[in-house]
């Protein structure tokens, strides 16, 4: 794409520079990004029998509904969105920075941004259809390989949310695998954010966790304490958690560590950081000791993208996977891709493992997480093929000559040292300082340096005044010339002899990682080839129900990509980071009025984590009443996956209690309150998705909260659909204590393959004061400043969340304003329901009672007995009857409808506000046409899909034989699309259907 200079007509206004022509998008530039016209829109609301937008709502308690404008700007036109979010970026003042610390930055490969552009791999949801998804599969297959090269695990997932999330998942892990699990020793060395996430969710469950303590001479593990602790434990603790370069950025002793954990036969989990282990680089974690460690955790965001003022970040999960060790496998969180053939014996990738995840085993799930960082495994498997080998080796080299040269440059000063001369360390340099650490760092940046950070805290009991510098390869020349002005300028000339110790060399890598590298040409065409095996919600309706598959904005991805934005480290001083701060503190307010309620925390980077945050809440909340005990929680029984699994995360496995469903899919008010009445005194509160996932409004929702909180308890709102209902109703009016906001279905983000994703939790007045992380608020000077709340329940990120996709938010509502949030939401149901119109004369619908109820943005579509017998007779068993016609939507060039779920014979359809009524018409004849081919030629249904790169995959095969990566001496070869989803999409309907029958030699 060329760039274009685009002129904003306000004069107030610099001109932008956009990368693309927005002209080019028609649902780019689309008013509230809703390409129906109005002329469309009046002709669906007269096939509803309607005629105004509002009136979809009409069956809505009024008082329910907002009746006054929402709190937010009138909407922007295009470019001064644009030029508005260009100044924002410019408040922030980017130093030359050598911080690093809790989030490391390192050059990413411009292939990364070229890649990022390829919208079917971008855009596109996790890969459960794996004849539409090999592009995404491919990608991450590519990253769970080259990770696996990098650490020596054989069994790395793709992904999780964060570093301190992957500790959490692995010490969850390792207590699986133990009979009873006793407490978990955690070095203290570890970094203080990641020790308070896992205090945070720890906090009201049974996860016991120890310290063990730093020695305030070596600045390491005491490992003298450390043995004592694990000889007076007696072999009880389940899990011992320790870092290769500790929070003061010095090497622990990881040989050691490892090993003692095995004398005390302990599951070990190493906190690494991939970058360090290339060539040239720390010890691999599978050679620590004489086995090497159980688990590994760490942060890979560096791998990806730029420090984006703290996420989305990259969590790297690894377990071992062997012909030694296998057991562990079965018990570890988050998806795995594997090896896997077609029924044409095609070399595929599949997700494996599925039965541990939380769509399957609810409660009794490894882990709540649904949406990972999947886009991000994806940009960081492309960086490391793109750098390969020699150019990690170069970036670790360069990386360490900058240190080796700042190193001697100290040793020429007075009153500033090396801290722990004995103690080892790699990329950081750890000084102490006579000065107050504060003063200097402010002197430094006064002289246009972020120096680095004051660590003085991080050792109990230390009274040396502590100063870290991370250095990478992204410190130039210039910069470093900066920093020896400032150390001339502060530092007088020393006489004194200084030493540092070099890394001994059992605790580096001794064998070359020998990572592959692919040319830059070669690797971009090989993604392009990927991205052209799956499609995008750019080119016609993504129909899958729950998720939200609508147009993501280009000018988001701009705009989350501005330098200001990118390039703004977390922990750089808040005058420094303005830009990102405003707009934090704007999605802060705006999510407030959207919503109706009092208070929001952006930390949560995904809705089960979000549901997480509002249960940890509620037991903050009943706690401070002095009422621990309660610990039910209500849940209907068609609730996502992640409800049940995130009650046991949060500590009420034994607590959950399952409500039914009317029939017409609602909450059955009978069982309700037959269940309250028997958990008034324990309960905890409850998880309520509304609209509920048969696309149903929970007329009682009111109702059954008021109930809720007369018993005490607390009334969790599951946001997933909120694509319905925001800016209409007034959630602090039904009673909500807590809601999230997926910022990856209503609010535009890409789905990314499975994520990440983002889930801003708005609570109620009783919550407020318990929310985590920190609040930001706006001071009389205009200026942005953050502060903690004061009783705030702990943290569930390092920083902020996944930041680069509030800017994306925060860039969508600029052009959305107070009128278009309402309004986009009454489209998306317009949009369901016209098609719920044109489709139920064609289809059952399921809840089966319910077809005079009003859908809002999603409806269930089934089949009839007659025809589920005729696909039994045609060799389609019940079971996979469902799942099959799903693939026959593959064959029209649609993503399938959520199959399955929440009723086992459904097809959840949701279109969204992002297609013109002619394309929902096209996608309408399609389903159509796929009913007339299920009753009268079902054979073909066994067969599809037809026309996609491979044809219906062996997934027991692929369990069974699980290969989770290999060597990659060549990129994997890849199948071709039998006709291309952008031909498919151009073909009409009956030509599609006869292309089918032919190739079954049958005619219409
Ligand atoms: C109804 C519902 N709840 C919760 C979730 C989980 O959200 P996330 O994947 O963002 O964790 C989903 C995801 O699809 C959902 O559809």
């Amino acid at each position: 794409m060329s760039t274009h200079s685009l002129t904003n007509k306000s004069p107030n206004l610099s001109p932008v520079h956009l990368p693309y022509d927005p002209e080019e998008y028609p649902r780019e530039t689309s008013r509230h990004y809703i390409s129906a016209s109005d002329e469309d829109l009046s002709a669906m609301l007269q096939k509803v029998g309607l005629s105004r937008l509002s009136d979809l709502y009409s069956h809505l308690p009024p008082k329910k509904i907002f009746t006054e404008a929402l709190s937010l700007p009138e909407e922007l036109p295009y470019l001064e969105a644009a030029a508005e979010l260009e100044n924002i970026s410019k408040k922030t003042n980017l130093l030359p920075s050598f911080i690093g610390d809790l989030l490391p930055a390192w050059q990413v490969h411009p292939i990364v941004s070229e890649i990022s552009k390829l919208r079917p791999l971008s855009t596109s949801y996790t890969p459960y259809q794996p004849e539409r998804s090999q592009g995404t599969l491919v990608t991450h297959w590519i990253y769970q390989c080259v990770l696996s090269n990098l650490t020596g695990f054989e069994a790395i997932n793709t992904s999780l949310y964060d570093r301190s999330a992957a500790i959490f998942e692995a010490i969850c892990c390792a207590r699986r695998s133990r009979k009873r699990p006793g407490p978990v020793l955690l070095a203290n060395s570890l970094f203080e954010e990641d020790i308070s996430f896992l205090q945070t969710h720890a906090q009201g469950t049974d996860l016991e966790l120890e310290l063990a303590p730093v020695d305030a001479t070596s600045g390491r593990l005491d490992y003298a304490r450390l043995e004592k602790m694990l000889n007076e434990q007696h072999g009880s603790i389940s899990a011992l958690v320790f870092p290769q370069v500790n929070a003061l950025g010095l090497l622990e002793e990881v040989d050691q560590l490892s090993d003692l954990a095995m004398k005390w036969h302990i599951p070990s989990i190493a906190v690494i950081d991939p970058m360090l282990l290339a060539t040239g680089g720390l010890k691999p974690p599978n050679r620590f000791g004489q086995h090497g460690v159980d688990f590994i955790a760490g942060e890979a965001q560096h791998l990806a993208i730029p420090p984006s003022f703290g996420g989305p970040g990259l969590g790297l999960f690894g377990s071992r996977f062997n012909d030694q060790s296998k057991k562990d496998l079965r018990n570890t969180p988050g998806r795995y891709i594997g090896k896997a053939k077609d029924s044409q014996n095609r070399d595929c990738f599949v997700m494996v493992l599925s039965t541990r995840e939380q769509h399957i085993r609810k409660e009794k799930a490894t882990s709540n997480v649904c949406s990972n960082q999947a886009f991000l495994a994806t940009i960081a498997g492309a960086n490391l093929l793109a750098k390969g080998e020699n150019g990690l080796k170069h970036s670790l080299a360069q990386a360490m000559g900058s240190r080796k040269q700042v190193a001697e440059w100290i040793m020429q000063r007075d009153g500033i040292q090396f801290a722990f001369s004995d103690t080892p360390a790699f990329n950081d340099l750890l000084l102490s300082v006579e000065e107050d650490p504060a003063q200097l760092l402010k002197g430094a940046r006064d002289r246009g340096i972020h120096f680095g950070i004051d660590v003085s805290s991080r050792i109990p009991g230390n009274d040396k005044k502590l100063i870290k510098l991370s250095f990478s390869d992204l410190q130039s020349e210039q910069d470093l010339t900066v920093l020896k002005e400032f150390l001339w300028d502060y530092f007088p000339a020393s006489s004194s002899k200084k030493r540092e110790v070099v890394p001994p060399t059992h605790l580096l890598r001794n064998k070359p990682a020998n990572l592959p590298s692919f040319s830059h040409d070669e690797l971009i065409n090989y993604y392009e080839q990927l991205a052209n095996l799956n499609i995008s919600p750019d080119d016609g309706c993504y129909p899958l129900g729950s998720c939200t598959m609508k147009y993501n904005p280009l000018l988001n991805d701009w705009a989350a990509g501005l330098a200001g934005f990118s390039q703004a480290h977390p922990q750089a001083p808040e005058e420094d980071v303005q830009g990102p701060l405003e707009v934090l503190y704007q999605i802060q307010e705006w999510f407030k009025s959207i919503t109706g309620l009092a208070g929001v925390t952006t930390q949560p980077v995904a809705g089960a984590q979000g549901e997480l945050v509002g249960l940890k809440l509620f037991q903050a909340y009943h706690l401070s009443k002095g009422e621990g005990y309660r610990n039910i929680v209500l849940i209907p029984k068609s609730a996502h996956g992640t409800n049940f699994a995130t009650a046991a995360t949060a500590g009420y496995a034994s607590g959950i209690v399952y409500l039914q469903a009317n029939e017409n899919g609602m909450i059955d008010l009978n069982d309700f309150r037959q269940k309250i009445d028997q958990h008034r005194k324990n309960l905890c509160g409850i998880m309520i998705t509304n609209p509920n996932t048969s696309g149903i409004f929970e007329s009682d929702f009111s109702e059954i909260a008021d109930e809720v909180h007369k018993a005490g308890g607390l009334v969790y709102m599951d946001g997933a659909n909120m694509n319905a209902i925001a800016g209409v109703i007034n959630l602090s009016k039904i009673g909500v204590d807590a809601v999230h906001n997926n910022l990856h279905k209503t609010w535009t983000i890409p789905h990314g393959g499975g994520g990440p994703g983002d889930a801003i939790v708005a609570v109620s007045e009783r919550l407020v004061d318990f929310l985590p992380g920190r609040q930001i608020r706006k001071e009389e000077d205009g200026s942005f400043r953050s502060y903690l709340p004061e009783k705030s329940i702990g943290t569930f990120h390092r920083n902020w969340g996944n930041f680069g996709h509030k800017v994306r938010a925060y860039s969508y509502l600029l052009r959305l304003g107070k009128e278009g949030v309402p309004r986009m939401s009454s489209v998306a149901v317009l949009s369901a329901r016209y098609l719920f119109e044109v489709l139920r004369y064609h289809y059952p619908t399921l809840p089966a009672h319910a077809g005079k109820i009003p859908r809002m943005h999603e409806f269930i579509l089934t089949l009839s007995e007659q025809d589920f017998v005729k696909l039994e007779e045609a060799g389609v068993p019940k079971s996979q009857a469902i799942p099959q016609v799903g693939k026959l939507f593959l064959d029209f060039g649609f993503h399938a409808p959520t199959v399955a779920f929440p009723e086992v014979f459904g097809l959840m359809i949701e279109p969204t506000e992002s297609y013109t009524k002619p394309e929902l018409d096209r996608f309408a004849r399609a389903v159509i046409a796929i009913k007339d081919l299920i009753e009268n030629y079902p054979i073909v249904v066994g067969s599809a899909p037809h026309f996609t790169p491979i044809d219906r995959v062996d997934e027991v095969t692929a369990n069974r034989n699980l290969c989770l990566s290999e060597t990659l001496t060549h990129l994997p070869s890849l199948p071709v699309n039998r006709i291309q989803p952008k031909a498919l999409l151009a073909l009409e309907i009956d030509e599609i259907k006869s292309r089918i029958l032919q190739l079954h030699d049958l005619s219409i």
